[in-house]
């Protein structure tokens, strides 16, 4: 099937880009220092599906991720809910700047897809 390429640097700090790759969406945000700050001070331990941002995100700047909410598919809107990053308006499950649940129905974190950045270093590849 076929990749895409987005240009990292259309992305502005702090922006959330969201390309179609498979006939999902895909969310891009390149991320601010703070938020890079707040995905790392997270106890582990205390999440429903604990994964370390460092685990996510290959560069932490970068988060790629499916814009398919894990409880049943919606879209959940960027720069929202009560975690500093997603919320899913359907039955309200709040994600994290990681993209990891935190409150609301869904079972998992938001699905980081392969991805790998090209040899220029100036596009990130799905
Ligand atoms: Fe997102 Fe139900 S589909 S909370």
């Amino acid at each position: 099937l076929a990749k895409i390429e987005v240009e990292m640097g259309a992305i502005p700090e702090g922006k959330n880009l969201i390309v179609k790759w498979r006939g999902k969406p895909v969310f891009i945000r390149h991320r601010t220092s703070d938020e890079i700050d707040e995905a790392n001070q997270v106890d582990i331990k205390s999440l429903r599906d604990p994964e370390a941002d460092s685990d996510r995100a290959q560069r932490p700047e970068w988060l790629v991720m499916l814009g398919v909410c894990t409880h049943l598919g919606c879209v959940p809107i960027g720069e929202a809910g009560d975690y500093g990053g997603w919320f899913c308006p359907c039955h309200g499950s709040h994600y994290d700047i990681s993209g990891r649940i935190r409150r609301g129905p869904a079972p998992l974190n938001l699905e980081v897809p392969e991805y790998s950045f090209n040899d220029d270093e100036e596009k990130i590849v799905i």
